[in-house]
């Protein structure tokens, strides 16, 4: 994909030199996402010459509230998770490629003048950066890479940069000091999410060429979509609506607490009656959800059309609910699997991954790292 190649590197060069020491491809590390529900783990090695092999994935469900829109609000919670999470993977890999959410990140491409050096570069983008960016400049890590030539002007450059407030970098490298691994990269979700959506465009029609793909995240909390063509994002938007709101129906429904409700539904161990009471009404509910979304996409861009619909997140996994929101929105719609052109290492369940592809696509893009070019 060609935009934001920035990621090759971005909070990495910054903050960890390590990572510009070693290289890469000698470095084992895993994928970490720290996500709203869980902690999720995933390790890719190579597979021949292009392929991967997925060596050891887990999942483990984190207390209600120990992170919060992105926050770690339980740092004690979250650790614990994360040291769990690890010893179950039974890797003796301990670097990490971790990401902050979108929303802690502010990104915009800029446009400076052509042929500055590297020192004049960084002064340029730092003070146009200074406008965008609501903080002090101290208080923010601020990293960018150069995209190429402005398309309007050919004397001038299109730069893509990045800041975020410290302390939200920091709070997730003291997660992995804290749990006994080493952050070494540290990356942004969505771009993570796109690095594993780029093993999913293989698999569409013509590798996806020319296609208007909607990636819809249907997570715990929160529900996003991104419009891509070729690689390029044309349009996102996030909104509150996730499996949390069927969890919290569970819970009342059966007079269960939300860990409780969570661990039932996950395990799919719940009364005969719940698939009429509760999750078909959601599985309504989430294709109703995907279809405004929709159509607020076309209201507020040229595009009155998306060609498929590509289905990841934790809801995902709900059987039948591609069918219900292809049946709602008219559009073929795909469960995201990222792996699914991948070997299986023998610690790998193929049943279990299949279930849990679709929430693992930050992780599986963190974990694609490992394989920068240097
Ligand atoms: N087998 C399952 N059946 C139904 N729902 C499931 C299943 N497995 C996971 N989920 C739901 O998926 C949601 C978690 O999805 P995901 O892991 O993508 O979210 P997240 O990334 O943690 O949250 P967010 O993106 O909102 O921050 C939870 O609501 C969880 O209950
Ligand atoms: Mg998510």
């Amino acid at each position: 994909m060609a935009n934001f190649a920035f990621c090759k590197d971005f909070w990495g060069l910054v903050r960890f030199d390590i990572s510009a020491f070693l290289n890469p491809k000698a470095r084992p590390l895993l994928g970490l996402d720290i996500s709203s529900s869980a902690v999720k783990l995933v390790e890719l090695v190579a597979n021949g010459k292009e392929g991967y092999r997925v060596e050891r994935y887990t999942v483990e469900v984190l207390p209600k509230d120990a992170v919060s829109d992105g926050n770690i609000a339980n740092m004690d919670g979250v650790v614990d998770a994360v040291k769990r999470a690890w010893k179950r993977l039974g890797t003796s890999t301990r670097n990490v490629a971790m990401a902050l959410p979108s929303s802690a990140v502010i990104t915009k491409k800029i446009i400076v003048p052509a042929g500055l050096r590297e020192d004049q570069l960084e002064i340029q983008v730092e003070s146009e950066a200074n406008q965008y960016i609501p903080f002090a400049i101290d208080e923010v890590n601020l990293d960018f890479q150069v995209i190429g030539p402005a398309p309007s002007a050919p004397d001038e450059l299109e730069v893509f940069i990045a800041a975020s407030k410290k302390e939200r970098v920091e709070d997730r490298v003291a997660v992995a000091d804290a749990s006994g691994l080493t952050a070494v990269v540290v990356d942004v979700e969505t771009q993570a999410a796109l690095s594993a959506f780029e093993l999913i465009e293989k698999q569409l029609p013509g590798s996806g060429k020319n296609m208007i793909i909607a990636l819809v995240d249907a997570g715990s909390s929160m529900m996003s979509l991104t419009v891509l063509r070729n690689g390029q994002q044309v349009y996102a938007r996030e909104q509150a609506f996730g499996g949390a709101q069927l969890t919290q129906d569970i819970a009342r429904h059966y007079g269960m607490n939300y860990e409780e409700a969570e661990a039932a539904k996950r395990s799919g161990s719940l009364p005969e009656g719940y698939e009429g009471e509760l999750l078909s009404p959601f599985m309504d509910n989430l294709a109703l959800e995907v279809s405004r979304a929709l159509q607020f996409f076309f209201t507020s861009t040229q595009f009155n059309h998306v060609d498929t619909i590509v289905l990841a997140g934790g809801c995902a996994v709900i059987p039948g609910i591609d069918e219900v929101v292809a049946t709602r929105t008219q559009v073929s719609t795909l469960i995201a699997n990222p792996f699914a052109n991948m070997v299986l290492s023998t610690h790998v369940r193929a049943k279990s991954l299949l279930a849990d592809a679709s929430s693992l696509m930050v992780a599986c893009g963190l974990a694609l790292r490992r394989f920068d070019p240097s």
